[in-house]
């Protein structure tokens, strides 16, 4: 049977009974902030959000977040709550404020200079500063606070989101042993020499065994991990259940590859797309040529550079090719305030300057650069004009872009040019798969995405889109409830109840218990 929102409600219903459902993340699913004197809410680029907001708006919950955008604070009650979506809320995002210096020291610091370049390995050298640490410990401390008061006294499922929260598991259970606590880690787990040359090696693996689900993106990390706390900690490794059994608790540890809603592109394109799409060409003079298409934060894992120098070896090898395409690249500004961020943006620009330079005519540029935030409307619209979308990480988690590019083609055409090393590449085996270090055939693979036959891209993209619609993002969250849900107790003194007993009344003045819980509405009929 198919994985749908519906199904996903309903395993949300048998599995979490009276429970409430709180996801940790530190990116909001939405954020507000002033544009000309006015307050407008956007979606943050970055997969995770994009792929968890459909599942908290099948099961209905609360997301405990960083408030991040400058006018967060203005449309929250006074315990930073609010509903969301802002257009039609159907749960509550509970903001969590944090300080420069928590800021400074726990998201640039601890999550993006010490783990996000350890867990990719090299590209960048991991910062190890006990001042970043000391910030990221009281940040997990901050956002426990947050989850406990958002579970009150009753059962709860607290699903928490990647590496910003490594401690976060443990402070929960520590406090209340009752929660059933899960984590899902976004980015690779590297190996064990690569993973314990941080000095706070051990304390990171003892808070994440403070959950009693863990899931990764593949079994390969899953591996990389017990391999890990088997180097570093007192524990007991079971590796037929794949379970690590530490001071008498259990984690067991599971591969879990997330993805997206597929229907969701279809509502992104809307009926109007192809005049959309018109108006875009003008816009960046485009005319009917063809679309290699990069849609990505500017992150160094990312591999951005390379397949700009692709371009350029592609051009100086097929020179006929030149006039006939243009590569663009959507590269949205991400953690800009890090040094190594600003460096490789400068460096995107000046490939694209220069390839421009050496290769453009007078009518022509080859590379364009929009070095600016994207709504999913947009790049949903790039995405069904593309002749082939590049997706050249050096090292990926799983790469959510490559199965958005995939659901966006009704038409069953376009080339997916995927790299090796992402967990998307696990699946999308029909992909034209890429070793993006390899210049010369990062440059072969756009070649064939600019000149495969329909009939060729027709059967690949068949079969890609089968597989996205199979493992979709309901299936994830179903089968992480499904692992997980047991574990949530009945409600003290009463059976389970057949359809779920409504957590308490929002505080934020505008919800409605209707809107809050998705979940009531169906089994209400
Ligand atoms: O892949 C890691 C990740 O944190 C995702 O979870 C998220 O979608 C993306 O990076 C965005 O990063 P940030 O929240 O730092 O902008």
């Amino acid at each position: 049977m198919a994985w749908t929102k519906a199904r996903l409600e309903d395993v949300a219903q048998t599995r979490l009974g009276g429970a409430r459902l709180i996801v940790v993340a530190n990116r909001e699913p939405f954020v507000h902030r002033y544009r000309d004197g006015e307050v407008e809410w956007i979606r943050p680029a970055g997969g995770l959000t994009a792929a968890l907001d459909p599942v908290m708006q099948a099961c209905g919950g609360t997301w405990v977040a960083h408030g991040s955008g400058d006018a967060d604070v203005e449309v929250c009650d006074e315990r930073g709550r609010v509903g969301v979506p802002p257009d039609d809320p159907s749960y509550v995002l509970r903001r969590v404020w944090l300080s420069k210096d928590d800021e400074e020291g726990y998201y640039y610091g601890f999550a993006n200079s010490t783990l996000w370049p350890l867990c990719h390995q090299v590209y960048c050298r991991p910062t190890f500063d006990p001042a970043h640490w000391e910030t990221y410990r009281r940040v997990n401390q901050t956002f426990a606070e947050a989850v406990l008061e958002e579970a009150q006294d009753g059962p709860a499922l607290v699903f928490v989101q990647d590496y910003h929260f490594a401690l976060l598991p443990r402070l929960l259970k520590a406090a209340r042993p009752d929660l059933v606590v899960a984590q899902f880690w976004h980015i690779p787990w590297p190996n064990p020499e690569t993973f314990l040359v941080c000095p706070w090696a051990k304390d990171l693996l003892d808070g994440m065994l403070g959950n009693d689900l863990l899931g990764f993106q593949t079994q390969y990390h899953c591996n990389n991990f017990l391999d890990t706390v088997d180097r570093a900690l007192e524990c007991r490794i079971d590796w037929e259940k794949f379970a690590i059994t530490r001071g008498g608790h259990e984690t067991t540890v599971r591969p879990f590859p997330i993805s997206v809603d597929p229907d969701l592109a279809r509502e992104y394109l809307g009926d109007d797309w192809e005049p959309r799409a018109a108006a875009f060409r003008k816009k960046h003079r485009l005319a009917d040529r063809a679309l290699l298409v990069g849609v990505d934060r500017v992150d160094y894992t990312k591999g951005i550079p390379e397949r700009l120098r692709a371009v350029d070896r592609l051009l100086a090898k097929h020179p006929e090719l030149k006039e006939t395409f243009h590569f663009l690249q959507v590269g949205a500004p991400s953690r800009t305030h890090l040094a190594a961020y600003r460096d490789l943006a400068d460096e995107v620009q000046d490939l694209a300057e220069e390839i421009n330079w050496r290769h453009g005519t007078d009518r022509w540029r080859p590379v364009v650069f929009l070095n600016e935030h994207h709504g999913q409307e947009d790049i949903t619209l790039l995405y069904r004009m593309a002749a082939g979308c590049v997706v050249s990480s050096l090292h990926d988690g799983m790469n959510l872009v490559a199965k958005e590019f995939v659901a966006a083609r009704e038409d069953d055409r376009g080339v997916l040019v995927l790299s090796q090393f992402t967990g998307a590449a696990k699946e999308l085996t029909d992909a034209v798969l890429v070793n993006p270090f390899d210049v010369d055939e990062l440059a072969a693979g756009l070649r064939t995405a600019l000149t495969m036959p329909a009939e060729d891209q027709e059967r690949r993209m068949r079969r890609l889109r089968a597989r996205v619609a199979d493992n979709n993002i309901y299936r994830w969250a179903g089968m992480l409830l499904s692992d997980v849900g047991k574990l949530v107790p009945e409600p003290a003194g009463s059976p389970k109840p057949a359809c779920p007993t409504p957590p308490a009344e929002p505080t934020a003045p505008h919800l409605t218990r209707e809107s809050f819980i998705p979940a009531l509405r169906l089994a209400n009929g």
